[in-house]
């Protein structure tokens, strides 16, 4: 059956990475403008002040996206972008630009995906205690409310929160990304439960409110694990690894998140490790909140891990192993297993949410932009969603990561995932090849992969 004839060819951003206009129009302060503008955190101090500049230049955008043919955008909003200190006064300005980007969206062909939370956290917030408080679940409903008081009459998908195994591991635990803390076990636990919390109160708010039927889920990644071999005995150890907490990798394991949202319930293995710190911030009423009922899994595939190694590599590593530009290696069957395995576990469509590779991009002698290792590297990893798909995955779409070249967080502008090429100098686009060839992909509905 392949691909079904309604599936979601799309391209993803993430506000903070592309938007720029840092404090232009009212808008306030997030961890990560704060972040970024502390010398030594990231790669040559690159900050995202004005990034692709895409808050003044998505008209342009929104027209190479449907020159490329994507049915699709998922972009985040900035929350302080619309409400300047997270929890207060609804900037305007803020709401007319997502209003403007909405309907050029829609007048272009192209469905509206929303991202609630994709890391950039209000700042005042944060210095209120942010995912340490625990009115933060509160402060993130009343957000939502004002996200689907303004966009719910046009926009039907949504999804809740992008990888808390990322902002969380990096942000609070390892202290690498904005806000750089390194937090205590019983202080994650609280950071944990309340960052579920506020994905259950925004689902309840989002179901409640919504004027157009809307379709939740939300943005998590995590490992997957690929089996050595196809038999049964390897697939199931390959399963068992995937859900499972990853020892001190916890955080940025899939049950950690999942199981709550979607099972209602933390996996057993947490409450053996963490006993009364994870039990003391559990209250009568969470779990059902937390799993209040979602429309699909959305999942942020990059590529597999495992455990089968001697300890000289990382992940599933091996000598002379393909790699991107981030030096991460190429896992050809990653969205096979990762669709296979989430759908069997938690029973739900799947959409991949993000998946896409930086390569060394730049324009070529004759003005083009050739990158047929991101075109080899698609083409493998959507084989390995088409046959999850043949073998009956209720697959809903594919959303590329990322419709174009932004700021990768710490790692600045160096590394380049888009389908379109990002000259900072100048803020000139250039199509590349990799979005004629996604261009074709989609007109094909994947028949040509
Ligand atoms: C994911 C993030 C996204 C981008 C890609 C490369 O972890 O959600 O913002 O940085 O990785």
């Amino acid at each position: 059956m392949d691909f079904s004839k309604d599936f979601i060819w799309g391209a993803a951003s993430a506000a903070y990475q592309v938007e720029g206009a840092y404090n232009e129009d009212g808008k306030g302060l997030n961890i990560w403008d704060v972040f970024s503008h502390q010398k030594g955190n990231t790669t040559h101090n690159e900050t995202g002040d004005v990034a692709c500049d895409h808050y003044h230049r998505f008209k342009n955008d929104i027209k190479l996206m449907k020159k490329i043919g994507i049915k699709a955008y998922r972009f985040s909003i900035s929350w302080t972008r619309i409400i300047p200190d997270g929890d207060g006064k609804v900037n305007q300005k803020g709401i007319d630009f997502y209003n403007a980007l909405i309907d050029e969206l829609i007048a272009n062909g192209i469905e509206p995906m929303i991202t609630l939370f994709h890391w950039d956290y209000p700042y005042e917030l944060h210095c209120k205690g942010g995912w340490l408080n625990d009115e933060s679940s509160e402060w993130f409903k009343h957000y939502t409310k004002v996200c689907v008081k303004h966009f719910s009459d046009r926009v039907k998908y949504w999804m809740t929160i992008n990888e808390p195994q990322v902002f969380v591991g990096l942000g609070y635990n390892r202290g690498s990304f904005a806000p750089k803390l390194s937090c205590s076990t019983p202080e994650l636990m609280r950071i944990t439960h309340n960052v579920l919390l506020s994905h259950g109160k925004a689902v309840r708010t989002i179901r409640k409110h919504a004027k157009l039927k809307p379709v939740i889920g939300w943005a998590p990644t995590g490992p997957t694990i690929i089996p050595d071999d196809e038999t049964p005995e390897a697939i199931e150890r390959a399963r068992q690894q995937s859900f499972s907490l990853w020892g001190d990798g916890f955080l940025f394991s899939n049950s950690w998140w999942g199981d709550p949202i979607v099972l209602g319930k933390y996996p057993d293995e947490a409450f053996e490790r963490f006993g009364d710190d994870l039990k003391n911030v559990i209250k009568d009423g969470d779990m059902e909140i937390i799993s209040t009922p979602i429309d699909f899994y959305g999942s942020n595939i990059y590529r597999s891990a495992s455990y089968a190694n001697d300890g000289s590599y990382e992940s599933n590593e091996y000598l002379g192993c393909p790699r991107n530009a981030m030096d991460w290696c190429i896992t050809d069957d990653a969205l096979y297993w990762s669709a296979r395995f989430f759908h069997e576990r938690y029973k739900l469509p799947i959409l991949i949410t993000e998946n896409g590779m930086p390569c060394h991009d730049w324009v070529h002698l004759d003005g083009k932009v050739h990158d047929p290792n991101r075109i080899d590297y698609t083409t493998r990893y959507l084989r390995g969603l088409k046959r999850a798909a043949n073998e009956g995955v209720d697959v809903m779409g594919y959303l590329y990561w990322s419709i174009m070249d932004n700021y990768e967080w710490t790692d600045g502008y160096d590394r380049r995932f888009g389908l379109i090429y990002v000259d900072y100098q100048t803020q000139e686009r250039t199509i590349k090849d990799s979005g004629y060839w996604y261009s074709d992909v989609i007109k094909a509905n994947g028949e040509n992969i």
